[in-house]
């Protein structure tokens, strides 16, 4: 399915019905990550949309105009075309710092935030300085060094060697990434603000999601981001990478159906547990 959002087609998947969990991918991904949680959420009574942010996969790529405020927009433009007026939110990675802006930003349509593999900060200087150089070799026609890049980063070593059918399918995904979409994500990012400080303000029960073996975001992480958090729990996959939800699909499905059955309980069902959803 697609539609149009600031005048740009963004394609998406949306479904299953029920509550509304709305997935965002990492970078530099697509919707097709999420095939597993689209099973397992659809199965338990949910309605899933997973859109390709713009550059990436099947939406329009313009040249210009991507930050971390335009992605979250186009979340939150995509829930009003749809009818959608709250929803549980899972950002994997980059799709994490797209869920920090859309509760920073459009709080009200949060109903849970899961943050899956991601972290609050923002980069330090050598990191914006990473990003630049890789924006650049994309704009100079060399896209491979991103898709190497994070390529050798994405899996924990073990399912880089028992799997390279699932490297292959990450692989394919990068390639549907336009060039634009790259370097504007890759900047977007380098841009993006740090929330670590401000995780206090966000009063929406919310899930923290690491993996043991994630070489993008330390496991050791993930403790302190949803300690921060006022109404949260958290859980590290075991024997998995930065793609978790595809290198351990069980274990990353039982952890975020828990937390989404959680949130679409009214308030009085959740009762005691207030305190750590
Ligand atoms: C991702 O998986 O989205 C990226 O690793 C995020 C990042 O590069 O910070």
């Amino acid at each position: 399915m697609h539609t149009t959002i600031d005048g740009i087609r963004i394609a998406y998947i949306d479904e299953g019905s029920g509550p509304a969990v709305i997935l965002l991918h990492g970078f530099p991904l697509c919707r097709a990550m999420w095939q597993p949680q689209v099973e397992a959420l659809t199965g338990a009574g949910f309605r899933v949309i997973a859109p390709d942010l713009r550059g990436f996969g099947e939406s329009d790529a313009p040249a210009e105009g991507y930050s971390m405020d335009r992605f979250a927009d186009d979340v939150a433009e995509l829930m009003t075309k749809l009818g959608i007026g709250r929803a549980v939110v899972g950002g994997m990675s980059m799709g994490g710092y797209i869920l920090l802006n859309l509760l920073d930003r459009h709080p009200e349509k949060i109903a849970g935030a899961a943050f899956l593999l991601t972290r609050c900060g923002a980069d330090d200087a050598a990191g914006k300085a990473r990003r630049k150089d890789l924006a650049e070799a994309v704009r100079a026609g060399r896209r491979g060094t991103v898709e190497n890049a994070f390529t050798d980063m994405l899996f924990a070593p073990r399912t880089a060697q028992a799997r390279p059918e699932l490297v292959e399918e990450v692989r394919s995904w990068m390639r549907a990434a336009s060039d634009n979409g790259m370097a504007g994500a890759l900047l977007a990012m380098g841009e993006r603000p740090d929330y670590c400080g401000r995780l206090g303000e966000f009063h929406t029960p919310a899930l923290v999601m690491g993996a043991d073996a994630d070489r993008i975001v330390p496991p050791e992480t993930i403790g302190p981001f949803a300690a921060a958090l006022p109404l949260s729990s958290s859980c590290i996959i075991p024997e998995a990478g930065h793609m978790a939800n595809r290198e351990a699909p069980q274990a990353f499905n039982a952890c975020l159906l828990k937390f989404v059955r959680l949130c679409s309980q009214p308030l009085e069902v959740r009762g005691e547990d207030r305190g750590g959803v």
